[in-house]
């Protein structure tokens, strides 16, 4: 009951109230409310959950490994996918985070995770043995049409040549198979942007360090012109995620095994990292405010997509 002592409507009847109001009075701007939108993905989650679980996990997997996941059309509901993967590859699996949530996922597939990096593998080797380790470059790996999901969580944009990269990639999985991928958004990053103006003012100009700045991830429609002529369907879509933090200093530390990372590599003495490390503290001041509480939120673009061959 509402405080008129109304009953209060179901979700489904929101839905149809909103989609009558809809058709018959106010085309758009009905449809551009946020609350139909959320009653809408209720009721979507629901047929969702009855209707199809096969691959529901693809998402979820991306979702488990990097954040809530936001709620769009499922494009496996649509009809071209009907059987579980039974070979999945996880590319850049790192200590493997990624790889065990793709076990749990899917029990009877065969699984191989892939690292360029002997110390992730060795680690990863250690929490399961119920997975195919393998030491190996995702720039040169290519083995077509042998899995029937492709999974790189956080790994590509490391990587050069998005277009054939992608492409290669997206050829490798069988034919209605999957490609999946997240990344940052770096193209729309203000905290990379951030780092690479303090690498280009003045101070540090004299440092060979702009060049650090590898813009790797590209845009949602460049992605889309070279998937979707080999896609019989193609999702996309960004998240951005906003961090809690206690202060400013967070976001330096968050960023230092990341994109901060190959900066201070570029710099040869301890001294001068921090030195590079203070004027970035500065810039994060400027760019993010303090909020009420004294705390900062942290904003972090993420691209996601998924390709169906
Ligand atoms: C941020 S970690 C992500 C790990 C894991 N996918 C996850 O979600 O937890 C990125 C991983 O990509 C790996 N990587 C980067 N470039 C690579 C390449 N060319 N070939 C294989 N792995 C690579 C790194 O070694 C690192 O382990």
């Amino acid at each position: 009951m509402d405080c008129r002592g109304n009953r209060k409507l179901t979700v489904a009847e929101n839905v149809r109230l909103q989609d009558s109001i809809h058709r018959h009075d106010f085309p758009g701007i009905i449809m551009s409310l946020p609350i139909l939108e959320m009653f809408r993905r209720r009721a979507r989650n629901r047929r969702k959950k009855t209707r199809c679980r096969k691959f529901s996990g693809i998402r979820n997997s991306i979702c488990a490994t990097s954040g809530k996941e936001p709620n769009r059309r499922s494009i496996w509901r649509q009809g071209s996918i009907s059987t579980l993967p039974a070979a999945i590859i996880d590319l850049g699996c790192g200590p493997g985070n990624s790889t065990r949530v793709l076990r749990e996922r899917w029990p009877a597939a065969h699984i191989t995770g892939l690292d360029s990096s002997t110390a992730m593998i060795e680690k990863a080797r250690q929490t399961s043995d119920a997975i195919d380790w393998r030491i190996g470059d995702i720039q040169i790996w290519y083995e077509p049409n042998r899995f029937d999901l492709i999974f790189a969580n956080a790994s590509l944009h490391w990587i050069e040549n998005h277009e054939s990269l992608t492409k290669r990639l997206l050829e490798a999985v069988k034919p209605s198979g999957i490609f999946a991928f997240q990344m940052p958004a770096l193209y729309n990053q203000p905290v990379a942007q951030a780092i690479h103006d303090v690498s280009e003012s003045p101070a540090w100009k004299s440092h060979p360090l702009s060049d650090r700045y590898t813009l790797r991830t590209h845009t949602p429609g460049e992605y889309y012109d070279w998937l979707a002529p080999l896609s019989k369907q193609l999702q996309i879509w960004e998240t951005v995620y906003f961090h809690e933090l206690a202060n400013h200093e967070a976001i330096v530390d968050f960023y230092s095994s990341t994109g901060l990372k190959p900066y201070l590599e570029g710099l040869p003495s301890a001294e001068l990292k921090n030195e590079f490390k203070t004027s970035v503290l500065e810039a994060f001041c400027n760019l993010f405010p303090t909020r009420r509480n004294g705390k900062v939120l942290f904003p972090f673009r993420r691209i996601f997509l998924i390709a169906v061959r």
